[in-house]
């Protein structure tokens, strides 16, 4: 007789990022108090996953459920999150003379960003331990996103939000059913009135890196990104970093696939792309001590890359000098312009954030940093569509 088994969770332990202390995978957990660091799921590689498995498995995230979090399936909270394609910018690629350009959409995702990977995975931890009440900041897309989540989990949902947002990400989080809350600032601003809220009632924070999940949720990327491109990873990855949980979440997910024997050589050079307007990861690259003092973090119409405080830091700037990366800042007007090159040349209307990453990619080749002849990935991280109102 055949026994058909359910995949489950590996994940065995949640550690310190920075010292590894354990901390218990069956409690609730927020971060790391010994160094007031991120968590970190550990999985076991007893009973690895193997990449023949993967074929004919569902085309979410969640076909890499064993080296995800989620213990009991019936937890899962999913709106058919991942999975986007990798497409070829082939006209742009041939104006400028770039070999092998190729785009992640991750603007197919529901409610239209790569921030429903985190949110999928957060909602479905807090349905499995037990929580009924979620609050976020945020500097737009994952709020909304928590909110869609946290409606199909039956889990009630704050959402707080700069008041400079376009009104789009607003009314998402209330047809979602969210309570939201407007703040004059950034979503530092907001993090601010989080804990004042925190103070009054018991919400679960789902703050970028403040829980753990948010991060197994996004680390799918890295591992579909190995997957479509048939396990040859790309030369290197833009990423446009805000509070950075994908691009450390793309890092995790290469170190867990060289464990699983799935992927061998180099890894990929990680780029991480941020506003003028808000640099604070080229700041502490150049300096690490002093990067706070002077610094005034300014609005920008990429939203998501306004987070001129992040918690993952020191996580960031690990990834970065590890995988021999780099990081650059774009101005206000190249974003705007790269939003228009994308959309006129290859029929994609990228979030600002991803736009970025297109205009970072001329600036980096000129820099000798990135080479022609080499496989770019560049990550769109939204649609544009919710930012028309900045885009004017
Ligand atoms: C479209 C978009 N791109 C990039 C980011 C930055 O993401 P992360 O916090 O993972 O660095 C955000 C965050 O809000 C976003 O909404
Ligand atoms: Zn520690």
């Amino acid at each position: 007789m055949i026994t058909l088994t359910k995949p489950t969770s590996q994940a065995v332990a949640l550690t310190c990022a920075r010292c590894g202390t354990p901390y218990k995978l069956e409690s609730l957990n927020t971060f790391a108090t010994c160094c007031n660091q991120p968590l970190v799921v550990q999985y076991s590689y007893e009973h690895p996953l193997l990449k023949e498995d993967l074929p004919g498995r569902e085309a979410t995230m969640w076909r890499y459920r064993e080296m995800l979090p989620v213990l009991n399936p019936k937890n899962t909270v999913s709106l058919g999150e991942g999975m986007t394609p990798i497409l070829p910018f082939n006209r742009l690629a041939n104006v400028h003379g770039f070999s092998n350009l190729l785009v992640k959409d991750e603007g197919l995702n529901p409610t239209g960003s790569f921030k429903a990977r985190g949110l999928s995975m957060a909602v479905s931890k807090a349905k499995e331990l037990g929580v009924d009440q979620c609050i976020v900041p945020t500097a737009g897309n994952a709020g909304g996103a928590l909110a869609a989540y946290c409606a199909k989990a039956g889990i009630r949902c704050t959402v707080v939000m700069p008041a400079h947002t376009p009104k789009i990400f607003m009314q998402e989080c209330e047809l979602y059913g969210a309570e939201l809350v407007l703040v004059e600032g950034l979503i530092n601003d907001c993090a601010r009135k989080v804990e004042e809220l925190k103070k009054e009632k018991c919400y679960y924070d789902i703050s970028t890196l403040k829980e753990p999940y948010r991060l197994e949720g996004k680390k799918t990327m890295g591992y579909e990104i190995a997957e479509q491109l048939d396990w040859q990873l790309p030369d290197c990855i833009l990423y446009p970093a805000g509070g950075g949980t994908g691009l450390i979440g793309i890092w995790k997910a290469f170190q867990e696939m060289q464990q699983l024997g799935w992927i061998s050589g180099r890894l990929p050079r990680m780029i991480a792309v941020q506003s003028l307007n808000c640099n604070p990861i080229i700041r502490a690259l150049h300096n690490p001590t002093g990067w706070k003092e002077g610094f005034v973090p300014r609005p920008t119409l990429a939203n998501g890359l306004a987070v001129p405080y992040p918690f993952g830091m020191d996580m960031m700037q690990k990834v970065i000098d590890e995988s021999g990366g780099y990081a650059i800042a774009i101005s206000e007007e190249e974003i705007v312009e790269g939003v228009r090159e994308v959309a006129a040349a290859e029929g994609m209307l990228m979030a600002p954030e991803g736009a970025a990453t297109w205009k970072a990619l001329l600036h980096l080749r000129q820099l000798g940093i990135v080479h022609d002849s080499e496989t770019i990935l560049l990550m769109n991280t939204g649609s544009g569509y919710k930012y028309l109102e900045n885009l004017g």
